[in-house]
């Protein structure tokens, strides 16, 4: 606990800007192996037959042809919705709260800001094409 703070305090005089400086990839695979792939396919790996997560990061929400995705996902994907880190972030957080209506039965969602940093740099790697600086999609004057 003392330590917690310590570290958090530390970073917060060091680190005033980025979230966290360095992911730990090793502990992002092994929440994935614990907590996704029952459901979601990575990598080449066998996974569940829930949406593909490879190159997801970047991806508009609910853009995975023929699978079943819920009214919720559906409604998220025509207002816009893309999987930004952000978005992610704050859909692991309690996937039930991003998204009511969801049909993704993952209830706990992670608390630890640290975990789901973990958790989405590992994701990351799997979505070459994302490019974090590109701007934001959502031009003025371009809504259909
Ligand atoms: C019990 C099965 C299950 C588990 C476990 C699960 N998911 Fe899902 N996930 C789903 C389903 C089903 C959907 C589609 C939800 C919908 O249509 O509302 C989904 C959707 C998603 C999406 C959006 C995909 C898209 O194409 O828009 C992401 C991202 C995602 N899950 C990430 C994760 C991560 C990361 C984990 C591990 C923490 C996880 N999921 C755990 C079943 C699961």
């Amino acid at each position: 606990m003392n330590r917690t703070l310590v570290a958090s305090a530390l970073a917060a005089v060091l680190l005033p800007v980025a979230a966290q400086a360095d992911p730990d990839l090793k502990h992002g695979s092994k929440l994935f192996h614990m907590f996704c792939s029952d459901c979601h396919k990575i990598a080449n790996e066998n996974g569940g037959s829930d949406p593909d997560l490879n190159g997801v990061v970047g991806r508009p929400a609910g853009s995975i042809p023929g699978f079943q995705y819920s009214a919720a996902m559906r409604a998220s994907a025509a207002a816009g919705l893309v999987w930004t880190p952000e978005n992610l972030d704050a859909w692991l957080l309690k996937p039930a709260n991003f998204m009511p209506g969801t049909d993704m039965s993952f209830l706990y969602g992670f608390p630890h800001e640290s975990d789901r940093q973990d958790l989405i740099a590992y994701i990351e790697t799997f979505s070459p094409d994302y490019k974090p600086e590109a701007p934001a999609p959502t031009q003025p004057g371009t809504q259909p």
